[in-house]
């Protein structure tokens, strides 16, 4: 491949997908992106630990997030909550009774598997009724079953068996009751070993832990399982401070925390990990209609371009999910490696009215009928309409509407037919809610009717979108992403394979490394280390001068360094004055050089870094 194009992992065809992660896995480690937490000791399943690059990376990706978020754009305030809530939030979100995912244990090795990752497998399943142990008397009629291949001998689903039986206990077990017959597309079996799994269980996700010097059930809590709530929670808080109105925004980033059943994937599917989500809150389509005379339906796909009055929540939701994918082309993942899925409505939370969820194409993303990578989620973006502030507000008995001067002026204005017909389709909509919650009919039609009435007087509980994006995910996509190879000469002229890990300068871990041409001549390593101390207030900077120029600048390379000065006697101004104060600026990706003047190597760096 010739030097500076791109061999990206997302469009390599058919790689062996356990060869490149391996390969990714084992240059994260070499290169301080990423370790194995408690590698020490032996590792912790599930959780991670960011090196120098990866902390650098990760900080560069929610600094870039918070600031296309909240500080370039109207409306959007920030949150930093805690991460052990009150246990009430995660009764009212639905988490402590629905979340959580269907497990089943492999029989003879306890192994456990998430029921929705077994592959469905055909065979022969053999039937076993229980086993004796002649010389003692001892039974189990507990009944066991395994899978082997059509054809294989059955002494393989024996030998099973009896290592079954076994484990209860019987030493010479003498199986009982053998029957066979042919199974297509089972889920029943562990794919490892062909042992019948328990039936699927429900497991809860959140991870447990207790508040103060007692351990009792009174005071269990949980770490948050996801920030959002928090950002519920303090809705109203947040809204009096930053006299904020409709629509608004408050987002936030912090850690997360899920007991997985299955971590797998490198760090793409963790119990330790960051979110960085935003709750915008938007008026329900009756005030918008109500205020504006109609509400705007998105008309085409693509971005719907500025934010206008008569936004329902469809419009708002296409402009997130728009403006969502722009950011991720903004940090150099392109279109064509990202998927746009709109979740079907089977697959809906009961309370979303629409989900899309940006996939990456990761290497080990499941592949469709012609062998394309299907990718998998960096992000979801939901409307959940007014479901979790519905909820905070019935837990806490706290009010979670607001006032909207607009609405309470124009409603009296409003052609009576109008009225009836915006106040039916909001009294409905509560009422279909109220009912989900299993609240009577009788007192929930009233409640209903309560909220249509004040909507008349300008109160309403806002609706809302929620683009909520995974940090550690973002940074396993960003070096799948950048990890390439290509041809560049050595010292000598000879090709040698190049790994560059092509980062966007937005988010790469170090922007600029600075090399003196050679480490035994004081002036060029006084000089470089002025042009380092020039840059480094307003980016990260590398200083190396061990070892030859072309060995280092390989290294940045493979570190994703967008940038390279190197400071020679050119810049001592030894081959005339016209040079003096110059360095040669090389670009990672094309690797060529030019001169640029040291005094405008920060702003022009700065303006690509942004
Ligand atoms: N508040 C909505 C919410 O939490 P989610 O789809 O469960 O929605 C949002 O999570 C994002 O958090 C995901 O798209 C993903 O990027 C990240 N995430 C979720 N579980 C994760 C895990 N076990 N490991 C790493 N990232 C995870």
């Amino acid at each position: 491949m010739a030097a500076g194009v791109a061999n990206t992992v997302w469009d390599m065809g058919e790689p062996k997908t356990s060869e490149l992660m391996e390969t990714l896995a084992s240059l994260c480690k070499r290169r301080g992106f990423i370790f194995q937490s408690s590698e020490i000791y032996g590792g912790l399943n599930g959780f991670w630990d960011y090196g120098p690059l990866g902390t650098e990376l990760k900080r560069n990706i929610k600094d870039y997030w918070w600031r296309s978020m909240t500080r370039l754009r109207e409306g959007v305030v920030g949150l930093d909550a805690s991460i052990i809530m009150h246990p009430r939030i995660w009764e009212a979100s639905g988490h402590t009774s629905t979340f959580s995912d269907l497990m089943v244990d492999c029989l003879l090795t306890q192994r456990r598997f998430r029921a929705d990752q077994i592959e469905a497998q055909s065979g022969t399943a053999y039937f076993y009724t229980g086993a004796t142990e002649p010389g003692t008397g001892k039974e189990c009629k507990d009944p066991f079953s395994a899978l082997i291949a059509t054809g294989k001998h059955p002494g393989y689903a024996r030998e099973l068996a009896r290592k079954f039986y076994q484990l209860r206990g019987l030493k010479e077990p003498v199986l009982e009751g053998e029957r066979s017959e042919p199974v297509q597309n089972t889920t029943r079996y562990n794919p490892e070993n062909g042992s019948l799994l328990t039936e699927p269980r429900a497991f809860n996700l959140m991870l447990k832990t207790s508040v103060g010097p007692v351990e009792s059930a009174d005071n269990v809590s949980y770490l948050r399982p996801e920030t959002a709530q928090a950002i519920f929670v303090q809705f109203k808080n947040v809204l009096e401070v930053s006299r904020q109105r409709l629509p608004f925004g408050i987002c936030q980033i912090g850690k997360a925390f899920r007991n997985e059943i299955n971590p797998r994937n490198f760090t793409f599917r963790s119990r330790e990990f960051e979110q960085m989500e935003l709750e915008f809150f938007i008026r329900p389509d009756e005030a918008v209609e109500a205020v504006c005379g109609r509400v705007a339906k998105p008309a085409s796909p693509g971005h719907p371009g500025k934010p206008q009055p008569d936004w329902g929540w469809q419009l708002w939701h296409q402009y997130w999910v728009e403006e969502r994918l722009g950011f991720y082309e903004s940090i150099g993942l392109p279109r064509a490696s990202l998927v746009e899925y709109w979740q079907k409505p089977e697959e809906l939370a009961h309370y979303a009215r629409a989900t899309v969820d940006v996939l990456y194409k990761f290497p080990f993303s499941k592949r469709g009928p012609n062998g394309e990578l299907l990718g998998e989620e960096l992000e979801g973006i939901a409307a959940r309409s007014d479901f979790d502030l519905s909820q905070h507000q019935r837990f806490a008995g706290r009010p979670m509407t607001v006032f909207d001067e607009e609405l309470k002026a124009v409603w009296p204005k409003l052609d009576p037919a109008k009225q009836a017909e915006l106040s039916e389709r909001f009294f409905q909509h509560r009422l279909k809610y109220l009912l989900k919650t299993g609240e009577a009919p009788g007192p929930a039609e009233q409640s209903a009717r309560q909220d249509a009435e004040a909507l008349a007087k300008g109160y309403y509980i806002p609706h809302v979108i929620e683009p909520s994006a995974g940090v550690d995910r973002l940074a396993l996509a960003l070096i799948c992403n950048a990890y390439s190879q290509d041809q560049a000469p050595d010292e000598k002229g000879k090709l040698e394979t190049r790994v560059v890990m092509r980062f966007h300068p937005r988010i790469a871990p170090i922007k600029v490394a600075v090399f003196p041409l050679l480490k035994n001549k004081p002036e060029l390593v006084q000089k470089a280390g002025e042009v380092r101390d020039l840059l480094r207030p307003w980016m990260s900077v590398f200083y190396d001068e061990a070892g030859a120029i072309g060995r280092r600048y390989r290294r940045q390379d493979e570190a994703g360094t967008p940038f390279g000065v190197t400071v020679d006697f050119d810049t001592l101004g030894e081959k005339g004055p016209e040079l003096k104060d110059t360095v040669t600026l090389r670009d990672r990706d094309t690797m060529k050089q030019e001169r640029v003047k040291i005094a405008d190597l920060a702003p022009r760096l700065t303006a690509l870094i942004r």
